[in-house]
């Protein structure tokens, strides 16, 4: 396998090629003109020539350097004009997370209609009937997810023995356990001797099994050390006491501009959601548990600006682009150190500005110590408590109206009286969670806003979760 690593990432210069030096066609320059993306970013200028020339591929840039493109745009060019059969799409980009799917499908979908492509959503939680119908009709880049994909190759909707180029976006990811019998199953399918580009901010040697069985002397491309920090990044650690965490989050949940903040669970999910709201926070919510029309509507208003808090779980971890989200905020300390560098990248992309805090409870210290260590961040450690202006300087915090907004049922939609019915309710917190995931204390939330119903109020039912769905 050859290496190539360019000099470092974000140097971009006088030298840099343009789109079309890259060998990318005239009309697909335009297309990207008009989304005011003129040059190249440099895991594009790294990966795009390897790829326009069928060679496999191995992408490693950071979070929002651009990696969409570096795939999409040689994927598009090799297809340019072509046409698939029935049922028989030529390219097959495979994604962790629906919504992942939905934006990579939105991203390369212009630049596939200048070129007479057709693109199609594969993906749990939508319609299969359309599905099916676009696919009869023929689709030559389908981006999925595996699990749907699979269950319409069960249903002889669709076949991937054309398919030319496979993409497996986020790869590090799609080739954990819980995806990688399903991922195998489809490139098993795939033409043999066909295209792989493989990418991801953490490609580590977790491909390294997907590798050897189905890349043929694939070029490695990392434009950045793995761990090497995002410059535009800052990093916090916030060491709250268990009491104060409630209001500590409410603060900052209340500040100006858009949050995302990452919580453990669903559940943790849902009740954060539910005791922001009861204090004015205009928060949504983002999980593996809540029906996909909900899931797209959350996501839609977060982008538009209506909702400026998303609460989320890891489903919004890896890949979710939206504008100027400035802060984000780990709730609940992620997983492990990619975790980490995944959610962390919802803020600081494509070379804005962005800070990223951890709230850190006493007997969290270390474990998160280790974990920003093996993330190659060395963030600022502060002690805060509710009202701080130490807390306001890093994140902006300040108190919420305290006048609440209607609750957002289990389901979904926005029920029209605060309160709503009894099976709208998303609160919960009468049980005690695993040791440091997102649970209201009480006391924090009595120090709320002069109005805000305090946390034991809200927390007298249990939740009324969905079962889990795929993602
Ligand atoms: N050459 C470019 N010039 C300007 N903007 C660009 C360029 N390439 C991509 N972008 C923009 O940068 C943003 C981030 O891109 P993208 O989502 O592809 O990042 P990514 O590397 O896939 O990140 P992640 O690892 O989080 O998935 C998007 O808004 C995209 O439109
Ligand atoms: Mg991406």
């Amino acid at each position: 396998m050859s290496v190539v690593t360019p000099a470092s990432e974000g140097s971009l210069s006088t030298s840099v090629p343009s789109f079309a030096e890259l060998g990318i066609a005239p009309e697909l320059v335009s297309v990207l003109a008009r989304r005011g993306i003129d040059a190249p970013f440099p895991i594009q200028v790294a990966t795009i020539p390897d790829a326009l020339a069928h060679r496999d591929v191995l992408g490693r840039g950071q979070t929002g350097s651009g990696k969409t493109l570096a795939f999409g745009l040689p994927l598009v060019s090799r297809l340019a004009g072509r046409r698939a059969r029935s049922t028989h799409p030529l390219a097959l980009i495979l994604v962790p997370t629906r919504e992942l799917a939905m934006q990579v499908h939105d991203a390369i979908e212009p630049l596939g209609r200048a070129s007479g492509l057709r693109l199609k959503v594969v993906v749990g939680g939508t319609s299969f009937p359309k599905q099916i119908d676009a696919l009869r009709r023929g689709v030559e880049i389908v981006v999925a997810t595996p699990g749907r994909l699979s269950d319409l190759i069960r249903q002889n909707a669709c076949n991937l023995e054309d398919v030319e180029i496979t993409v497996l976006d986020e790869a590090d990811h799609m080739a954990d356990m819980g995806f990688l019998p399903a991922v195998s199953e489809l490139l098993d399918q795939v033409k043999p001797r066909g295209q792989r580009l493989l990418f991801s901010a953490t490609l580590d040697r977790g491909v390294d099994g997907l590798v050897r069985k189905y890349l043929d002397n694939p070029v490695t491309h990392s434009v950045a050390p793995a761990t090497a920090s995002i410059e535009t990044m800052d990093h916090h650690l916030l060491l709250v006491a268990h009491d104060d965490k409630a209001a500590v989050t409410a603060e900052i949940a209340g500040r100006e501009g858009r949050t995302i903040m990452f919580v453990r669970t669903k559940h943790g999910a849902d009740r954060l959601t539910t005791v922001l709201r009861r204090q004015g926070v205009a928060a949504g919510v983002l999980h593996g548990g809540r029906s996909q029309n909900a899931r797209t509507k959350t996501l839609a208003e977060f982008r538009e600006g209506s909702v400026p808090v998303l609460v989320a779980t890891d489903v919004a971890a890896r890949g979710i682009h939206v504008d100027d989200v400035g802060l984000v905020v780990h709730v609940d300390p992620p997983g492990d150190p990619k975790d980490y560098l995944h959610r962390a990248g919802r803020t600081a992309r494509a070379g804005e500005n962005g800070t990223v805090v951890t709230l850190v409870l006493p007997h969290q210290e270390r474990e998160v110590d280790s974990m920003t260590r093996k993330a190659g961040v060395k963030p600022l450690r502060t002690r805060v408590r509710p009202g701080d202006s130490g807390l306001a300087d890093v994140t902006g915090a300040r108190r919420p109206s305290g006048i609440p907004l209607p609750a957002i049922p289990a389901g979904g939609e926005v029920v029209s009286r605060y309160g709503g019915s009894g099976g709208a309710s998303t609160s919960g917190g009468s049980r005690t969670p695993r040791s440091g995931s997102y649970a209201p204390s009480s006391s924090g939330s009595a120090r709320s806003a002069s109005g805000a119903p305090s946390a034991r109020s809200s927390a007298a039912r249990p939740p009324v979760n969905r079962a889990s769905r795929p993602r």
